[in-house]
């Protein structure tokens, strides 16, 4: 049974889990993040910053969960992009330690296989964060698939392209296409943190938390795991 932490606001949640990822950092210098993008994750970057002033980071490693298939690595939107602005440049982690998997389309066949090959010779992730898409997709892990998954390409819903459509100039040129680390790679991190605010986030909330364990809604996954911690405000808890 996942630890439910019902929290007033986002900026709280920030600081908890923040809180958790520095005590981490403190007893394993070379600790390994697992690095969520989305909007859900960007008060335990903020809140990790003053946190982590002062503590040696040269040596913390990170993976992020997913990334768009088919832009350029250095567009402001790829996943790369994100995770260095957002996390490796204001925590000022070793971007040579920080891994997205490569979304490039020259290589993409080998691409997945070559990102779980690192994640393991890395040890694993030691505390995985994690936001939630409205249909209960984790990392980008779309409804149907499976819990033994691995990293892998996968194509995005039309609901998600909506979603992640604020991000880009139209829902047109949202890719149509993802690299994203699979459940199965998820559920191997030894610490799961799920995080959700808002209420557009209630159904699959609850869905992941307690709900039955299913495909049709991957975050369900969670249930398999022994250690998980779910953040969430009192509208992402509505229907827990
Ligand atoms: C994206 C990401 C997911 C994220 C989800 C929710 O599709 N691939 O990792 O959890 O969207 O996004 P947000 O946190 O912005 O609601």
């Amino acid at each position: 049974m996942a630890e439910i932490v019902i929290v007033p606001d986002a900026a709280t949640a920030g600081g908890l889990v923040a809180d958790e990822i520095v005590r981490l950092v403190r007893a394993r210098p070379d600790a390994v993040l697992g690095l969520a993008t989305g909007s859900t994750p960007l008060p335990v970057y903020e809140a990790l910053r003053p946190r982590l002033a002062g503590i040696d980071v040269s040596r913390v490693r990170g993976f992020a969960l997913d990334e768009y298939v088919g832009i350029a690595a250095d567009h402001p939107e790829s996943y790369r992009s994100v995770i260095h602005r957002e996390v490796v440049e204001p925590l000022g982690l070793d971007p040579a330690l920080v891994r997205v998997p490569d979304g490039s389309l020259d290589g993409i066949e080998h691409a997945g296989d070559d990102y779980e090959r690192a994640i393991e010779a890395a040890g694993g992730v030691d505390l995985q964060i994690l936001g939630v898409g409205t249909d209960g997709h984790i990392g980008f892990n779309e409804p149907g698939s499976s819990f033994g998954s691995l990293t892998r390409v996968k194509t995005l819903t039309e609901q998600t392209r909506e979603d992640n459509a604020r991000f880009f100039d139209s829902v047109d040129d949202v890719p149509r296409h993802c690299i994203t680390q699979g459940l199965g790679t998820i559920l191997r991190a030894r610490h799961l943190v799920l995080l959700a605010f808002g209420s557009g986030k209630a159904a699959a909330v609850a869905g992941a938390v307690e709900g039955p364990v299913t495909a049709s809604l991957p975050g369900s996954a969670i249930q398999l795991h022994p250690h998980v911690t779910v953040v969430v405000d009192e509208a992402a808890a509505a229907q827990l």
